[in-house]
């Protein structure tokens, strides 16, 4: 980031014009004394016009590629809102102009392209922040301050929760999305989404799950794949994910473009004193033995807008980085795995390195709360 700005607001170029620039575009214009949106970029340049006559009155710059915002001298910030299939090489190309990156979800698509850029980040030193919004939801934060803080002792599983029933998407869709359709586009599209719904929407629940692990590592992962409602889909639109962590801890993944949950429940941890079980709204804490939880309830969060804000504190007053680039790599890294797992009918072993491919599993990981399974118990 251009050191002689250091006082003034970021110049934020946001690429792609799509429906998360929208969310980031209010996101970065809440912090206006620190941010200013500068460029968006789309190849639809109808689209570009569009977002900065709506977020910028019409002063924002538009551009047409990747290589126009990143070659302009004046922006601190990429903002990278673009199809999955598009990640690498914004991200590249954002850090060797010595850009500060924010890229959406997914970080790219294969972990050999997460390798290249975590070294590309390394040596051009640049600031990077994957976009995982959902660990600004206030809920969560206090779940791991409740986990941190020993009150329901240790922990013996996570599971986490990303579901919502699609039937409408792609709000640029001109494809008719009334009779089940949705998700349409590009992410029907392998090429260009790189996976189902795990690699997207399942980010969010994977690197949830990570972050109530809080640095314990995922070692083993068993994935189950489905497709219940989408079924344009070329892959899933439904995972199953079960993670041993090296500590024996086990965690839970069930993520969704078919199903809803009651209640909306995004997480539960169980532990050796109790649970706790949250949304976004509300988050419960039930002691062994206490007849009924303790429930605290909290306004909607806009999650674009604290991540947005966190990555300013970041960038301009050295705040500790949410989502750091071996956190958004890890995550992919898990989300291999279930896929890998899925493909064998089997579970996988994970690499320390996470950018490490999962790799079939030759002997289960053994943890404090591994069992063998004795002979009498089988046939
Ligand atoms: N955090 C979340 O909750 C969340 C929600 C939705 C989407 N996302 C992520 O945001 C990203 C974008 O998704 P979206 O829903 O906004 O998609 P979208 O289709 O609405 O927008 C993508 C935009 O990129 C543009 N584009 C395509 N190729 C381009 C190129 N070469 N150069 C410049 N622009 C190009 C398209 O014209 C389109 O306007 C994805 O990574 C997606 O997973 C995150």
């Amino acid at each position: 980031m251009s050191s002689q700005r250091a006082g003034s607001p970021l110049r934020v170029g946001i690429l792609g014009a799509g429906n998360i620039a929208r969310l980031h575009s209010v996101g970065w214009n809440e912090f206006s004394q620190n941010a200013e949106i500068a460029a968006y970029s789309d190849v639809d340049t109808v689209r570009a016009r569009y977002m900065s006559d709506t977020h910028t009155g019409g002063t924002a710059k538009t551009y047409d590629s990747i290589d126009a915002i990143v070659a302009d001298p004046e922006i601190d910030v990429i903002d990278v809102c673009l199809p999955h299939h598009l990640h690498v090489d914004a991200v590249l190309k954002a850090a060797q102009a010595g850009k500060a990156i924010l890229c959406e979800k997914p970080l790219c698509t294969n972990l050999s392209d997460a390798a290249k850029i975590r070294e590309t980040i390394a040596s051009t030193g640049v600031v990077f922040m994957g976009a995982h919004n959902n660990l600004f939801t206030p809920s969560l934060l206090e779940a791991r301050r409740l986990i941190s803080g020993g009150f329901i002792g240790r922990p013996f599983m996570y599971r986490t929760i990303e579901v919502f029933q699609s039937r409408s998407f792609d709000p640029w869709s001109k494809e008719a999305s009334a009779t089940g359709g949705g998700q349409r586009g590009w992410r029907a599209d392998l090429r260009t989404s790189g996976g189902g719904e795990l690699l997207d929407t399942g980010y969010h629940s994977t690197y949830r799950l990570l972050s109530l692990a809080s640095g314990d590592r995922p070692v083993e992962v068993t994935g189950f794949l489905s497709r219940f409602l989408q079924s344009h889909l070329p892959t899933e639109d439904t995972g199953h994910v079960f993670i041993r962590f090296e500590s024996g801890v086990v965690g839970e993944i069930l993520t969704s473009w078919a199903l809803d949950v009651v209640g909306a429940r995004q997480f539960e941890i169980e532990g050796e004193f109790g649970a706790i079980a949250g949304s976004a709204t509300s988050l419960s804490h039930q002691l062994y033995r206490w007849p009924e939880p303790a429930t605290r309830t909290y306004p909607a969060p806009a999650t674009f807008t604290l991540e947005i804000g966190h990555f300013i504190e970041v960038l301009k007053n050295g705040a500790t980085n949410a989502a750091p680039i071996d956190d958004t790599i890890r995550t992919l890294q898990v989300i291999k795995g279930a896929y890998l797992s899925a493909k064998l009918g089997a579970t996988v072993t994970l690499p320390e390195d996470p950018a490490g491919v999962p790799v079939a599993r030759e002997t289960a990981v053994s943890t404090p709360y591994s069992v063998q399974v004795p002979d009498e118990v089988l046939g």
